[in-house]
């Protein structure tokens, strides 16, 4: 049965400029041209086992990347990385800058550099890990499909191969540990930690 309108929060029909309604930061590591790594910060990501599903910009150098080298690092920030990732949201890879970016972003080579983040090799794949960010996994493109238009996005499905962690914030080799890792979080344009635990599920082991 429908409960009374009165009960309920009021709401209205909106058209919010973006639909970002919070998932955690991801820093994208793809090979550019000349073997160097490319730093794309993402948050249209999201994990089903060993798939995982990534949202990427048609105009973008990290989708560029993925279709000519299918290889990339999923590298996980936490809440303190937030200034390192706002440092790279002004950039592209891209060079010239595509006209629809010109006004707000410029070319950087170097993204390691630009942002104060320090490259380490993967294991077995040739983009390089992100040493600050507590989660690096390692994946391979597995699809890929595009629009063809310049202003929507690509979406990708990689498989995870490798899985780092920081060993402090680890329970065991099969547990992270909830109460010591935490996703850095891309709310509405802004970023969060997450809050305090309220509770888990019937499955978890820990
Ligand atoms: C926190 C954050 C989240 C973002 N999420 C996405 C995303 O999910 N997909 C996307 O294509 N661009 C996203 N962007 C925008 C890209 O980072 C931006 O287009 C950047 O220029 C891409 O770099 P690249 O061209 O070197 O790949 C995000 C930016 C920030 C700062």
């Amino acid at each position: 049965m429908m409960k009374s309108d009165q009960c309920l929060p009021p709401t209205r029909t909106v058209t919010p400029k973006v639909l970002y309604y919070g998932t955690p930061v991801v820093l994208l590591t793809t090979l550019n041209e000349d073997g160097a790594s490319n730093i794309t910060p993402m948050s249209s990501a999201w994990a089903l086992g060993n798939q995982i599903i990534l949202g990427l910009g048609e105009g973008g150098k990290g989708l560029e990347n993925l279709r000519r080298h299918g290889e990339c690092v999923i590298n996980l920030p936490d809440p303190s990385l937030w200034e390192q990732v706002e440092a790279l949201a002004p950039l592209t890879g891209t060079s010239p800058v595509p006209a629809l970016k010109a006004q707000q972003f410029r070319f950087e080579k170097n993204k390691f550099q630009a942002a104060g983040l320090t490259a380490i090799a993967a294991q077995q794949v040739t983009p390089a890990r992100i040493a600050e960010c507590p989660i690096q996994i390692e994946a391979r493109v597995v699809d890929l499909r595009m629009t063809g238009d310049p202003v929507r996005f690509g979406i990708i499905e990689v498989e995870a191969i490798v899985v780092h962690a920081h060993a402090g914030i680890l329970i065991s080799e099969s547990h992270i540990d909830p109460l010591r890792w935490s996703p850095l979080i891309y709310n509405f344009r802004h970023y969060f930690g997450l809050g305090a635990e309220l509770g888990k599920t019937f499955r978890a082991e820990i």
